[in-house]
């Protein structure tokens, strides 16, 4: 089979770019990304797409329309198909067995029976989505048990390794694909056609094959290693803080063994975004029901440090306005959980915002990318809050960086956004109260020059002089 219609089911932040991306490099091929929700097709049809990625507005303009459509017609999409995406999303469950753990796979069941129920002819189903090991048998269970006559289908496994804020240089450039199959020939037969796709635009070297179950895990371990990283120096922030050493230091020292290399290694408030926790959550729920529990207790950790960071510079932030926000102003510079993305999903600044909120904060917040919209429904969600009326009131979302520091007592900068860096904070100063706190949960700010206009300031992994802690002024370390 020559694959020459692609459909995808999921319109999502790995469904969009990734198929925008492979319309564009295969020009031959009709790409169709589907979704149930009628609002997010609209959205990828209309001028404002409902995902901010760099380069993603460019390759949808050149694309759409010509071999790059997005509909609501799954039963066409899928009938016409040769290759099918799963590309829905896979969360936490939050109720039930493995509650807070195991994977949510009910969106990649119903995704698997709709094309039980609508396929007429031969399919490759390609498990994208971020999945626990053995899932692709959920899904050929489902296929092969409901199959028709004439109907056959190959299953691969294809995990996604973009990152938001990068998704197009990174599917443009992609370091690796990995592409799982089963041992039989028309399994390995199917693995060919989609090593035929990516080879439009990837070195074929840059493409793995692997068996089902060691994509799957290479996946989860992927994410897995990257987090760990975060919190193995976030761990070691801590450490700076009570000795006087400066995590940054310590980073580029540590980075430079090229064994270990310098990538991943920031200090910050901490990792969020949809997948880190969510997947080592996963890893860990599969590493119980596979009766190891030492191995879960290690991958435990690296969550519990990253729950701990979050904890640790909130504390730092009351403790230094003389333990109580209660009726002050607080400015909290970017909502995202990291620069160039609009996504808020497991932010840290969420939980920072919770915390200051539940001791009775004023908040004013400011992103450039999230939508205020989607800012007061994290705040005021069920789980969030039982009061979301109260909190609505203490909750100011602001256009711009300046009119948020207005008459604010600090700055709490939760996302690394490039603009931040270069906000005129003597003008700043000037407008907020006095003393002037900034507290930069991602170390991107000029501490020196912000102390020199008086601010101030305190950060991750690195005791300033000055920093105007309450207990501070001879030891400024976190609690
Ligand atoms: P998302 O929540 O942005 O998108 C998923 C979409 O699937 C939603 O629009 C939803 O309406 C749609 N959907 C659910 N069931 C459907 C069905 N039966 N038919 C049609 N559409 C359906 O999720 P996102 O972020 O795109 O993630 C998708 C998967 O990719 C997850 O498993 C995630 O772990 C994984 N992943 C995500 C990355 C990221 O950076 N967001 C990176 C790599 C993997």
């Amino acid at each position: 089979m020559v694959i020459q219609k692609i459909c995808c089911l999921g319109a999502g932040y790995v469904g969009g770019p990734t198929c925008s991306v492979i319309a564009l490099k295969c020009p031959n091929i009709k790409v169709t990304v589907c979704d149930k929700s009628v609002e997010r097709i609209n959205q990828w049809n209309s001028d404002k797409l409902p995902i901010y990625e760099p380069g993603l507005d460019e390759v949808v303009e050149q694309c759409r329309g010509k071999n790059l459509f997005f509909s609501t017609n799954i039963a066409k999409s899928i009938q016409e198909a040769d290759l099918i995406f799963i590309s829905v999303n896979t969360p936490t469950k939050t109720f039930g067995n493995g509650k807070g753990r195991a994977a949510d796979l009910k969106y990649i069941e119903s995704a698997a029976r709709m094309i039980a129920d609508l396929a007429t002819s031969n399919k490759i189903v390609v498990e994208k989505s971020t999945v626990p090991v053995k899932a692709a048998e959920i899904i050929m269970k489902i296929l092969r048990a409901n199959t028709k006559p004439g109907v056959e289908y190959q299953i691969l496994s294809n995990p996604e390794f973009l990152a938001e804020g990068t998704a197009i240089v990174d599917l443009v450039e992609a370091e690796r694909v990995l592409i799982g199959g089963e041992d039989t020939p028309e399994g390995q037969r199917a693995v060919q056609e989609l090593c035929w796709v990516y080879e439009h635009w990837i070195p074929a070297k840059n493409i793995l094959t692997t068996n089902t179950w060691s994509s799957e895990l290479s996946k989860l371990a992927a994410n897995a290693f990257l987090a760990q990283r975060i919190s193995s120096i976030n761990s070691l922030s801590a450490v700076c803080e009570a000795t006087g050493a400066d995590v940054s230091e310590v980073a580029r020292a540590v980075g430079r063994d090229s064994r270990i290399g310098p990538k991943f290694l920031e200090a910050s408030i901490g990792f969020g975004g949809s997948c880190f926790q969510k997947d080592i959550l996963n890893l860990i729920y599969l590493c119980e029901c596979l009766n190891l529990p030492e191995v879960a207790a290690y991958w435990q950790q690296v969550v519990s440090l990253n729950d701990y960071q979050k904890t640790r510079f909130t504390r730092k932030v009351i403790e230094s306005l003389f333990n109580t926000v209660s009726d002050k102003k607080i400015a909290v510079l970017g909502f995202s959980f990291k620069k160039n993305t609009g996504d808020t999903r497991e932010s840290p600044a969420i939980y920072v915002s919770n915390t200051l909120l539940d001791e009775g904060a004023k908040l004013h917040i400011y992103d450039p990318k999230v939508e205020h919209d989607q800012i007061y429904y994290e705040l005021t969600h069920p789980y969030a809050t039982s009061e979301p009326e109260k909190v609505r009131k203490n909750i100011e979302i602001h256009d711009t960086a300046y009119s948020a520091v207005t008459g604010a007592h600090a700055i709490v900068l939760c996302t690394e956004w490039d603009e931040f860096k270069e906000l005129d904070f003597k003008k700043i100063y000037e407008v907020m109260m006095k003393p002037a706190y900034i507290f930069d949960g991602r170390k991107i700010l000029d501490h020196e020059a912000l102390q020199n206009i008086g601010f101030h300031v305190q950060t991750i992994g690195k005791r300033l002089a000055r920093s105007g802690s309450i207990r501070a002024q001879g030891s400024q370390t976190m609690p």
